[in-house]
């Protein structure tokens, strides 16, 4: 088989880049080791910066995010000293960024209209290619093989994108002596439960208590996506039900505790809290996008967002490759990209550190905790600060 661009993983950042590339006549094929309805039944985060929801609309993939996506102007931040405001102090994204919002929109979806976008224009996707292996990436020549039962199939491309998340083999592909990573592991958990109730607020709260954070997060009007910070040793089998609403409870406000619908739990999940960068995103003819170079906590929301200016530089970067043989855009790509995903470490970082308990932390530690989040929500450039992040750096 032949391609132009052979693309590793079906998650949102292949799928989206495949589009993207159809859409301008450069020829993509994705190899996705799993099967479409294991890929649909991941449950991610779901709030997109508009840079993110633009390149949907510039893939012809935005019209249901469009229809169904709700705009959040803002949200909350709970904390032990807003007695005065009902437990806690509202964040404004739209004046602070000075007019701008976020757009809540599962991820799952998202990554089903790309699926339906990618068969409406007949684009190639292998799905349960197994073995998935870049070749000769430091040549003109690079191929990836995979294994399809007893046959091995070789796509020759001229272009290689590893967009195969945390545990793909694209970055293992790059030789140690070449890659650096760098990594936070968080000593704590996010317990994720999905249930079919109405959400308790129409903005997010993210909560700092001392038993640990919590956030009240949604899908739609009737999904609400709801997590707690939980040790690490913890698994899903020592949280019922019960024993999940029971403790969020004890960690939201007074007023939102009392008005939370509680329900059966659709999904629940334990997500380990890291934060991980590698360096450089290229090697020779591979290109890495997305989770497969980098991680980030959920606290402010950056995967997906962190995922989608690799795309864009990548996008541009490509269509300079076809369109005016101009490679200045792929030579320039992992710098650039290391840039913004650097800022969303950052971010993300800060956030995750501002708002759980940390259980080595000594008395000084807290303090500064508690100091920071006055001073956030006494400054109005602290307050800028955290809205031009939280809504999107510009690409
Ligand atoms: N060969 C082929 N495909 C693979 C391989 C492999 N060896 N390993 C993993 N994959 C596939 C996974 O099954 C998955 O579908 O690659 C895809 C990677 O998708 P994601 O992990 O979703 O990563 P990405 O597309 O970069 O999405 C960005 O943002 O909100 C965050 O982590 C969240 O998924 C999200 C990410
Ligand atoms: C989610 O809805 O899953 C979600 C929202 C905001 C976050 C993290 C996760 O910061």
């Amino acid at each position: 088989m032949k391609a132009d661009v052979c693309i590793i993983g079906g998650g949102p950042s292949g799928l989206l880049l495949s589009q993207l590339l159809q859409l301008q006549g450069i020829d993509t094929i994705v190899l996705e080791k799993y099967s479409r309805e294991h890929v649909l039944g991941r449950i991610r985060a779901g709030v997109l910066e508009h840079g993110f929801a633009e390149l949907m609309r510039e893939a012809k993939c935005g019209e249901r995010m469009d229809r169904e996506g709700e705009n959040h102007k803002g949200f909350y931040i709970a904390h032990d000293n807003a007695l005065d405001s009902g437990g806690m102090d509202h964040v404004d994204l739209f004046k602070y960024s000075g007019g701008s919002t976020v757009l809540v929109y599962g991820q799952t979806e998202l990554t089903r209209d790309l699926y339906e976008a990618r068969d409406r224009l007949g684009g190639k996707v292998v799905h349960n290619a197994e073995d998935v292996t870049p070749r000769d990436l430091d040549t003109d020549k690079p191929y990836v093989s995979y294994r399809d039962g007893d046959k091995v199939i070789r796509v020759d491309c001229q272009y290689v994108i590893g967009a195969d998340g945390f545990h793909g083999v694209s970055r293992r592909s790059i030789p140690k002596d070449v890659l650096r990573e760098y990594e936070r592991v968080y000593p704590f958990g996010w317990l994720g439960v999905l249930s079919r109730t109405k959400p308790v607020s129409p903005e997010l709260i993210y909560c700092k208590h001392e038993r640990g954070f919590a956030l009240c997060s949604l899908r739609s009007q009737v999904l609400s996506r709801y997590y707690i910070q939980v040790p690490l040793e913890d698994t899903t089998e020592d949280w019922s039900d019960d024993a999940f609403w029971a403790e969020l409870k004890r960690r939201v406000p007074q007023a939102i505790a009392d008005g939370l619908i509680t329900g059966s739990s659709i999904e629940k999940s334990i997500a380990p809290l890291r934060s991980f960068v590698a360096e450089p995103m290229r090697y020779g003819r591979l290109f890495l996008a997305g989770d497969a170079a980098h991680i980030v906590p959920p606290t402010g929301a950056r995967g997906l967002n962190s995922a989608a200016s690799d795309i864009y530089y990548l996008y541009h970067a490509l269509i300079d490759r076809y369109k005016k043989a101009d490679d200045t855009g792929l030579d320039a790509y992992s710098a650039r990209a290391l840039a913004r995903v650097w800022k969303a470490q950052r971010f993300s970082w800060w956030m995750t550190t501002l708002l759980h308990r940390f259980p080595n932390n000594i008395p000084y530690d807290d303090k500064l905790q508690q100091t920071e989040l006055a001073y956030l929500l006494s400054s109005e450039a602290a307050m800028r600060s955290l809205a031009e992040n939280y809504v999107g750096l510009p690409f």
